[in-house]
């Protein structure tokens, strides 16, 4: 399996926008609207490969000069749990910290807050609702 950056409306970044439509999407009976896509032109797009296949993927945006948020993370439903996520968090955060970002923060479903737990990310805040499920708001500093 390879890491890497994708190119906005590459065939990369369309196997991505599929993948995270299949994971994140389409189980709760949404999609991607074509203005959140093209808001996605300046954001950092990350995916992991196996050959053609696409195994996983986030997106980094930038919020302020010192936080990235860290957004759509997703991994194909029938290779969770081997450690593929694990590793697009550990891409991600090199790539934060070698632009010079000091912290990252993502708004957590609460399903996936045990998995962000493992890399050192902290609750703060209050709960809130995204796609109609309960989130929070999880950070920690890069170092
Ligand atoms: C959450 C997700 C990205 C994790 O990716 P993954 O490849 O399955 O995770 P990994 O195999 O790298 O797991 C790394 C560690 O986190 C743990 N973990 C994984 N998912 C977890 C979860 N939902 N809750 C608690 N712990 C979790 C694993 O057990 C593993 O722990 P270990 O190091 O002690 O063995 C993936 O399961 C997924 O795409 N889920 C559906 C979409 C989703 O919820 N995305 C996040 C939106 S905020």
């Amino acid at each position: 399996m390879g890491l890497k950056q994708i190119d906005h409306g590459s065939p990369e970044y369309i196997k991505m926008v599929d993948l995270r439509n299949q994971i994140l999407r389409k189980p709760l009976g949404l999609t991607f609207t074509n203005e959140e896509l093209e808001n996605e032109k300046n954001e950092i797009l990350i995916a992991a490969f196996e050959e053609d296949e696409i195994l996983g993927c986030c997106v980094l945006c930038p919020i302020e000069n010192e936080r990235f948020r860290l957004r759509q993370m997703a991994v194909k439903d029938d290779v969770q749990g081997k450690g593929i996520g694990a590793s697009i968090m550990s891409f991600a955060e090199t790539i934060a910290k070698d632009k010079g970002y000091k912290y990252m923060l993502m708004h957590a479903r609460d399903s996936a807050i045990g998995f962000y737990e493992k890399f050192g990310y902290k609750v703060i805040g209050t709960p809130f609702v995204e796609v109609n499920l309960p989130h929070h708001i999880m950070e920690k500093e890069l170092i």
